[in-house]
């Protein structure tokens, strides 16, 4: 049977960092609160001129890990793109990348499920090549989200945690009867909680989706958030997550050799690593640099724990795990061959 199997990967940043003291400048927060309440030290925005949608942060990502895996983008027969933050209301992402990428009947998907969208797209794309309908795949994940926020004091709780960034992954289905690739997914979603963290407008929904005069101050426009409710809810289903997916791959939790879940804030993190009582090496975290990428953030840890060689090498198993708007959450295993 085929395996799904992570060939490559490639992250991309736009140039400037924004420290936690460049927000002080405008924004009534301070270093202190920033960094003891999340974690984060600085993130990346794209520039203030000209124009950078996340298709464009996914491109020079996908570039990367095109290149490291060998690939041509005609290799590919399937792009997945997840995003909550599309360079365009439609077409979506996956379009706008496969055109940049100079392809022109390559189909493409876009995954908008926040900051599971890395664990949703990783078993769309399993489930792809699992059933023929594709065998080589490019995953992205990629935001823009310093253009679409509240940078009044109003928005600060929303503000200072998100960061603009993409990853990509190169994933080929391989024939093989060991037991590696993607060993189980889990997940879930509760639109009960949407209205926890959402942006509204502009909204389909209403007779009118834009008013003539777009009041800028209105809050609707930008993503507001409960951040205790979804910090509860996330310590609360993380490790449930977790169990259930390894359940489903039947391995032990002392079998997982990192967990990468999705970068929101530090101390989710930590509080997950002390719940299910883990050696603070087992837990990946880069949110101090690069804050909450949402769909780019767990693609984008993996990239860096590659790197510096945490894991990758072959039978390390690694844990991906994430709550998010929707309410979405989810977990998957995966094993390197
Ligand atoms: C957003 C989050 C960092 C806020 O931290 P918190 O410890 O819950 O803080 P609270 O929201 O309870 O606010 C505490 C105080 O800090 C203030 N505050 C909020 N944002 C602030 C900021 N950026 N700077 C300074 N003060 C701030 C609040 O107004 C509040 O003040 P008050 O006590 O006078 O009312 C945290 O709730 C969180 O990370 N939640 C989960 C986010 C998440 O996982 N989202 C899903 C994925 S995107």
């Amino acid at each position: 049977m085929k395996k799904s199997i992570i060939k490559s990967t490639g992250m991309f940043v736009p140039p400037n960092v924004i420290t936690n003291h460049d927000l002080e400048k405008f924004l009534d927060t301070s270093d202190e609160w920033i960094k003891q309440r999340t974690g984060i030290e600085q993130r990346y925005w794209i520039n203030q001129e000209g124009e950078t949608g996340s298709s464009d942060l996914g491109l020079e990502a996908s570039k990367i890990a095109l290149k490291s895996a060998g690939w041509k983008p005609e290799d590919l027969d399937f792009i997945i793109f997840a995003t909550l933050s599309p360079d365009i209301m439609f077409p979506g992402c996956g379009c706008l990348l496969a055109a940049k990428l100079g392809l022109n009947s390559t189909p493409a998907l876009d995954i908008r499920q926040q900051c599971t969208g890395f664990l949703y797209g990783l078993a769309t794309a399993d489930a792809y090549i699992k059933t023929g309908l594709a065998n080589k795949i490019l995953f992205v994940g990629g935001e823009v989200h310093s253009s679409g926020l509240d940078k009044s004091t109003r928005g600060r709780d929303v503000t200072v945690i998100f960061g603009d960034g993409a990853a990509a992954l190169c994933i080929e289905g391989v024939e093989t009867d060991e037991k590696v690739g993607v060993l189980a997914s889990s997940l879930h979603a509760d639109g009960n909680y949407a209205k926890a963290l959402m942006t509204e407008l502009p909204a389909s929904k209403f007779p009118v989706r834009f008013p003539p005069d777009v009041p800028i101050e209105d809050p609707s426009y930008y993503p507001v958030m409960d951040g205790p409710a979804i910090f509860k809810k996330a310590v609360r289903m993380l490790p449930k997550v977790i169990n259930e997916s390894l359940e489903k791959a039947q391995i032990n939790l002392d079998q997982i050799d990192l967990i990468i879940p999705h970068q929101a804030n530090m101390r989710i993190n930590q509080a997950l690593g002390q719940f299910l009582k883990l050696e603070d090496n087992k837990i990946f975290h880069n949110i101090q640099k690069y804050g909450n990428t949402t769909a780019a953030s767990i693609p984008l840890a993996l990239h860096e724990a590659i790197e510096q060689e945490r894991i990758g090498k072959s039978g390390d198993i690694v844990l991906f795990t994430g709550l998010g708007a929707g309410l979405t959450w989810g977990s998957v295993i995966y094993k390197f061959l």
